[in-house]
């Protein structure tokens, strides 16, 4: 894999007039702020080789490359998910190409519901720490020591220097929505039963969501510090009476828009 990933670099690095430092991946409704990139290349997955061929209808699913906030940013505008068939290691390749790349810090977004009951849907989690609830991890197989150890340490993978700067960051701009905790990643598709909420509140979960532990998982392999932002764009299931839907997720993501994009284009510029 290390070699593909060297390949897929290749083919970025050629396009591109310099080398990103900092990697975005834009969860659900989130995407937005790849439009905000200054001189943008753009590239589909589906040119880069070794990539996973994106397929779901209406995917942006690319990659844009600019200058955001005087930094040069690499941005996953759609990710890939573990529930749509591709295996750990697709899910967490463009992470590996980014560090390959030369990214030094990443931030990772997601949609996800709030099991913490303080939560209301727009509020932005900032995470502390994630509980890898999916049952399997993108490092099992072989190691490849080019990338990192066979036993990596997750206790530093959320920084703790750009956690402050984004607590920083909220109170500069009065975004009195932003609070902390913890994200449970699990596979999906099917949401949780109010049963298994109450579980995962028990085990000391704030968020719930089907994306970002790997990603973060293979990020602390290759010791990239990593800040993890949640929206929370409903709340989990068996805290309200009422079903879940898709739909919820996505009006709420555009509703917070705004506010998210002058978060993250000021996080930035002080990461
Ligand atoms: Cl309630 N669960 C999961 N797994 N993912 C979500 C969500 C809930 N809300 C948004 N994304």
């Amino acid at each position: 894999m290390y070699e593909q990933a060297l390949e897929s670099k290749k083919y970025i690095e050629d396009k591109i007039g310099s080398l990103p430092t900092v990697g975005l991946i834009l969860g659900s409704g989130l995407g937005v702020l790849a439009d905000k990139i200054a001189n943008p290349v753009v590239i589909p997955y589906k040119d880069i080789p070794h990539f996973p061929v994106s397929t779901v209808e209406g995917h942006a699913g690319q990659l844009v490359i600019g200058e955001l906030q005087g930094k040069v940013v690499i941005a996953m505008q759609g990710r890939f998910h573990f529930y749509e068939g591709y295996t750990m290691q697709q899910v967490t390749f463009p992470v590996r190409v980014m560090k390959l790349l030369g990214v030094e810090k990443m931030i990772i977004t997601n949609a996800a519901g709030g099991i913490n009951e303080t939560f209301t849907p727009g509020t932005l989690m900032l995470l502390t720490n994630q509980i890898n609830f999916t049952g399997t991890s993108p490092l099992i197989g072989k190691n490849d020591e080019r990338f990192g150890p066979r036993f990596p340490d997750m206790t530093t993978v959320f920084d703790k220097k750009m956690l402050e700067i984004a607590r920083q960051s909220a109170t500069k701009l009065s975004i009195d929505s932003v609070r902390e905790g913890v994200y449970l990643g699990l596979t999906g598709p099917a949401y949780e039963t109010g049963s298994e909420i109450h579980m995962m509140r028990g085990m000391g979960a704030d968020a719930v969501g089907m994306s970002t532990v790997p990603e973060v998982i293979v990020a602390a392999h290759m010791s990239i510090p990593v800040l993890g932002i949640s929206c929370i764009t409903n709340l989990a299931a068996g805290i309200l009476d009422q079903p879940l839907n898709h739909a919820e997720v996505i009006e709420v993501s555009n509703r917070v828009q705004a506010e998210f994009l002058a978060y993250m284009e000021d996080i930035i510029a002080s990461i």
